[in-house]
């Protein structure tokens, strides 16, 4: 079977990785892939965002199965075009890709089938958004354009100046576009973040054990969001009775609602989560697998993942057994270039990547990388992720920061301190579950 992987980022090499490690898969076609993708399968120089490229592409090559990696593609609609041409498809179709496609939508989904989420209300018009600011008592408040930012479209403000000024730059001067035509205004809230990624074909549900991410580009947490700086797997933040709170309150109430309104899911349902004091809360869905917290994933399943995506695709997923998991902790360590995640340079040549990939418990992923006749050059703000194995997250830590240290380039940079926090927290064991039906929870709306 030929498997085409949609995207060039890390999650699309750490996915194409995986795939083309399957005894079914004859070839991996990645488009429009990295210099990383280009070492594990073919890359197609056909853009992620072009759904008729994209849709001949995998006709003229005889694609038994489409992965599409990014959000933008599955809002706008290629699922369904793949699908409306007998390809199996991992991933939602447009409907179901608005949960992540419009944060309006999503809050207002959360609240039809009361979800735990933040308390949040939508404008339209800036005005309206500027008065409910300024008559708030509690700070800090959290703005959101409605619409896909890659992340830039998240404001936690300390005041209402600062709020006011957020809605202005988003509404007035639209500076992501349509994104911010309308906005979400939200409670803010506090605690520890995760990722629980889960597999569903709209039925059955697999959770894969949750992943803490770091969105922050500085240290300690500071500075602007980012795609995320670096991960840990399995995490040690929460516990069992955590773990079941999300899967009833929060991931099995959201594929009943998708259910309830004839909206077929097949593909990964990322819920980005904060523990607070009163339980676990909904910050954002996302309709893919998350970046960099799917590497982590790949590294520690052990066995095929092909038949999961199949299954999941045909709507088989209930007929699997759960998948197995390396025992060790993953940690993920991304290599940005300066700047980022504003504008960064592009084009430094990349070196060591041999080197740091010595220790046979470490791969690289490469995610803004372009293979040039001199070497691998940078071509993004995140350029690689270093994946490291070890026994607990202070061993796994160690080796992957020793690899990403031989690793050079001109401005290159990370965050020294992913896991840092939960190093000395005693690791837990994993978490995810096997393949369970997607029941309606009790008393759900
Ligand atoms: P989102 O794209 O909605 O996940 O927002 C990006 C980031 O902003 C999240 O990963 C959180 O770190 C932060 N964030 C979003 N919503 C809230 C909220 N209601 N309270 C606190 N932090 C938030
Ligand atoms: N790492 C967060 C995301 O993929 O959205």
């Amino acid at each position: 079977m030929k498997v085409l992987v949609v995207g060039s980022g890390g999650r699309e090499h750490a996915l194409a990785w995986k795939i083309a490690q399957s005894p079914e898969v004859e070839e991996v076609l990645i488009a429009p892939g990295n210099a990383g993708t280009a070492r594990v399968g073919r890359n197609v120089p056909v853009a992620a965002d072009d759904l008729d490229g994209l849709t001949r592409l995998a006709r003229d090559e005889g694609v038994g199965l489409a992965v599409i990696g990014p959000e933008g593609p599955l809002c706008a609609g290629l699922a369904d075009r793949l699908r409306g041409r007998g390809v199996d498809v991992f991933g939602p179709g447009a409907e179901g890709a608005r949960l992540e496609g419009s944060k309006v939508h999503a809050k207002e989904f959360l609240q039809r089938y009361r979800i735990p989420s933040a308390a949040g209300r939508r404008f339209d018009r800036s005005g309206a958004a500027k008065s409910y600011l300024e008559s708030q008592t509690t700070w800090p408040q959290v703005v959101k354009a409605d619409g896909l930012a890659a992340g830039k479209g998240v404001f936690v403000v300390p005041d209402a100046r600062a709020g006011c000024a957020a809605i202005d730059q988003v509404m007035e001067e639209r500076s992501l576009g349509e994104a911010g035509a309308q906005v979400l205004i939200e409670e803010f809230l506090a605690g520890e973040e995760i990722s629980v990624l889960a597999v569903t074909d709209g039925e059955a549900l697999l959770i894969l054990d949750p992943v803490v991410d770091h969105k922050q580009v500085g240290e300690g947490d500071t500075g602007p969001n980012t795609g995320g700086m670096g991960v840990y797997s399995p995490a040690n933040v929460l516990n069992r009775r955590q773990m079941r709170q999300i899967e009833q309150h929060i991931l099995v109430p959201t594929l009943h609602g998708l259910r309830r309104e004839e909206v077929e899911y097949r593909g990964c349902l990322f819920v980005g989560l904060m523990l607070t004091e009163s339980g676990p809360r909904v910050l954002e869905y996302n309709c893919r697998f998350g970046d960099p917290e799917v590497q982590a994933v790949v590294r520690r399943l052990r066995g095929d993942l092909v038949p999961y995506l199949r299954a999941t695709a045909r709507g088989e997923l209930a007929q699997l057994e759960g998948p197995a998991w390396d025992p060790r902790t993953c940690v993920g360590v991304v290599a940005a270039s300066e700047g980022y995640p504003g504008s960064y340079r592009k084009g430094d040549l990349v070196d060591g990547l041999d080197e740091a990939e010595e220790d046979p418990d470490v791969v690289v992923f490469h995610a803004g990388t372009v293979a040039r006749p001199e070497g691998v050059a940078t071509d993004g703000g995140r350029v690689l992720c270093v994946t490291a194995l070890g026994d607990g997250l202070t061993a796994a830590r160690e080796k992957a920061y020793a690899a990403y240290d031989r690793i050079r380039w001109q401005g290159k940079f990370c965050r020294r301190d992913i896991g840092l926090r939960h190093a000395a927290t005693p690791a837990r064991p994993a978490q995810a579950g096997g393949a369970t039906p997607g029941a309606p929870p009790a008393g759900g709306a």
